[in-house]
């Protein structure tokens, strides 16, 4: 029978083995194992189940930033986009655009209160389409707090979409 291993014609012949046991050989393979452990690439985040587009990565966000993005993401992008430029899936269907709120010409014109006044009051309390929706009966003033920082952030982003997302 050929498949047997004998002792001395083994592939690791046992005083082999005790060399490779050796704290000389196995050290450095330990410490390499480690280091290769300690930068192995981690993934981050897992994706985002709320988002329906592919979003750019965020730039650094305060908390109050990121949980304004968070719930932009999962109530407000299907009409302003998940990137807020206004192509939201529902947005075909609105008579009245949504706003681009990466436009950052018009976004300098207004001001953090509107911003908040009309989230919470919607556009009828503010004499604009009444297709932007009032949130105040849903949503807390803190969270509102946090979109509208959040909004402010995306003017700053500059033209935001990759090539594969065209802005229209
Ligand atoms: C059903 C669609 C829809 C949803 C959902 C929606 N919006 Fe709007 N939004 C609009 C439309 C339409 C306008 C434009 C109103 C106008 O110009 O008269 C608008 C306008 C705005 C404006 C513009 C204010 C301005 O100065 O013109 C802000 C800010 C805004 N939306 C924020 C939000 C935020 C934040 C959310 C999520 C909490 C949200 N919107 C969800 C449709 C929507």
């Amino acid at each position: 029978m050929h498949y047997t291993c004998s002792n001395d014609k083994g592939f690791l012949r046992r005083d082999a083995i005790d060399r490779l046991m050796h704290p000389a050989v196995l050290l450095p393979i330990v410490i390499a194992m480690i280091v290769i452990g300690a930068l192995w690439p981690y993934p981050d985040e897992l994706p985002n189940a709320g988002a329906s587009a592919p979003v750019a990565p965020a730039p650094s966000l305060t908390r109050l930033e990121e949980t304004g993005r968070r719930l932009y993401l999962s109530i407000c992008s299907y009409c302003h986009g998940p990137a807020g430029d206004g192509f939201g899936v529902n947005a075909p269907n609105l008579a009245v655009p949504p706003r681009d709120h990466t436009d950052a010409a018009y976004m300098r014109t207004v001001t953090g209160d509107d911003l908040f006044a009309i989230i919470k009051l919607g556009g009828a309390g503010r004499n604009k389409s009444a297709l932007m929706p009032p949130w105040g009966g849903r949503l807390s003033d803190r969270e509102i707090a946090a979109l509208v920082a959040y909004v402010q952030t995306l003017s700053m982003l500059g033209p935001a979409p990759g090539p594969n997302e065209p802005r229209h």
